[in-house]
């Protein structure tokens, strides 16, 4: 082994240069489709060390929001605090003026998510438990009123801050929003409520909060 070593120790610094670069070029093409061992790699370690910093921090964002929203109570309570809460945020653009245009951008930003949020607890959950308990009309009445819900939004954005009758929308949108939240909070949802079992009851609950989770 060592003589046959030594004897080819001419041509060692050639063929282990070959073989360097074979190696490197080896090590390479190993790069490519693999996780480590490349110049590649930290980048894409720290790549996904990022996103995985980004899913964890938006994990426990969206579990502190649930957690803040389970606490209210059963999920007609969940339901009546984020009436409660649009209807804070309508009051705050209504105490606008024309001047302050950036406000009254980010306070129809902040509507809009709340009511989005809130749209879906009541479409994906609500309104279907609704309709499996033969309160059909009055779920499906609801959810149109959504889509007028829909239209306001779009047309506050469509008209902008400084529009002349950006105040006088406003107020009608919260007038529809009122009227709706108190049909829902005040008719519909305590009479199908006083048939549900408590198990029942618990379990929508629990789907508002699991919906909740995701639109967070
Ligand atoms: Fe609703
Ligand atoms: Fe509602």
């Amino acid at each position: 082994m060592a003589t046959r070593t030594q004897g080819r120790s001419s041509n060692r610094s050639s063929s282990s240069s070959r073989s360097g670069s074979r190696n490197d070029r080896s090590s390479e093409s190993r790069s490519a489709f693999s996780w480590g061992g490349s110049s590649a790699a930290p980048v894409l370690g720290a790549a996904l060390a990022g996103v995985a910093i980004g899913l964890a921090a938006n994990f426990g964002r969206k579990a502190l929001m649930q957690g803040m929203e389970a606490a209210v109570g059963d999920w007609d309570e969940i339901l009546a605090a984020e009436h409660d809460m649009a209807l804070a945020i309508f009051d705050k653009m209504l105490a606008t003026d024309a001047t302050q245009t950036f406000k009254r951008k980010m306070l129809l930003m902040k509507l809009t998510h709340a009511l989005d949020k809130h749209a879906h607890h009541e479409e994906m959950v609500v309104y279907p438990a609704l309709r499996e308990a033969g309160i059909k009309v009055e779920a499906d009445q609801l959810e149109l009123e959504h889509g007028e819900v829909k239209t306001f939004l779009y047309e506050l954005n469509k008209i902008g801050p400084e529009a002349p009758n950006w105040l006088e929308k406003v107020r009608e949108f919260r007038a529809l929003i009122s009227r709706h939240a108190h049909m829902e909070e005040e008719e519909i949802f305590p009479s199908f409520k006083q048939d549900l079992s408590e198990e029942q009851d618990a379990e929508i609950t629990s789907l508002v909060n699991r919906d909740g989770f995701w639109m967070a």
